[in-house]
């Protein structure tokens, strides 16, 4: 069952002189467990692709369906709510707040989406993540690994179906990075469908799928 489908996307930043296509009519579908990772030269339209899957950014046109609902109606507000729900992001320079502990940082999603029994939850996930001991820590007394995976665990705090990565390997040396990716597919095995935007071959060779995206269009999916 595809989990994300996208019709005809095209995306335009500016007008006038400044336009800018970063989407072409782009059509794609991902089924739900696939594990997928998205390359392409830098400025290709890479992050501008996973924003829209997650719904961080609205298309100029086109249709895109998650999980099978139509967003294409679907106001700022409806929009979060879908994202809330569905979706967890993981970014290349991990997006923690420094003045917030790593305990609060991964609580803060739970918030948002009025969660109650947020303890348990937020205790429940530093665990997996196997970064408990650094619960009342701030992200700068942490390796950027450790940050990583502090991310991954704010990502999945609200058990979103769908995991997305903008070169979530990007800052973090070899052997690290490889332990994210790990992570990410366990997180796979477990049924999550991930996508992940890498430069990495060594990251994209461990996926199921490989789109490559050239100039705001689809290159070759294999
Ligand atoms: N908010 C924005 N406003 C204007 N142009 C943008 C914006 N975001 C991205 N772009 C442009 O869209 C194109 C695709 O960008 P992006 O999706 O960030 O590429 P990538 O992630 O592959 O490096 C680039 O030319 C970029 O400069
Ligand atoms: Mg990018």
């Amino acid at each position: 069952m595809e989990i994300i489908k996208l019709e005809n996307i095209s995306k335009t930043y500016g007008i006038n002189d400044g336009k800018v296509e970063a989407l072409k009519n782009i059509s794609l579908k991902i089924n739900e467990g696939e594990l997928v990772a998205i390359v392409g030269a830098s400025g290709s339209g890479k992050s501008t692709l996973l924003n829209i899957i997650g719904c961080i950014d609205k298309p100029t046109s086109g249709k895109y369906f998650i999980d099978g609902y139509n967003t294409n109606g679907y106001r700022e507000k409806d929009l979060a709510k879908c994202r809330n729900s569905n979706i967890g992001f993981v970014l290349q320079y991990f997006g923690l707040i420094n003045s917030y502990t790593v305990y609060e940082n991964v609580e803060l999603p739970l918030i948002y989406s009025k969660r109650k029994k947020r303890k348990e939850l937020v205790l429940d996930i530093l665990k997996k993540l196997n970064i408990i001991e650094k619960k009342d820590k701030f992200p700068r007394e942490l390796s950027g690994g450790q940050n990583q995976r502090v991310a991954i665990a704010r990502a999945l705090v609200n058990s979103p179906k769908i995991i997305l990565a903008d070169e979530p390997t990007g800052a973090l040396d070899k052997d690290t990075s490889q332990q994210v990716m790990d992570i990410l597919i366990e997180l796979n095995k477990q049924g999550k469908t991930v996508v992940i935007v890498t430069h990495d071959e060594n990251i994209s060779k461990q996926c199921d799928k490989v789109i490559r995206i050239e100039d705001g269009c689809i290159n070759s999916v294999d």
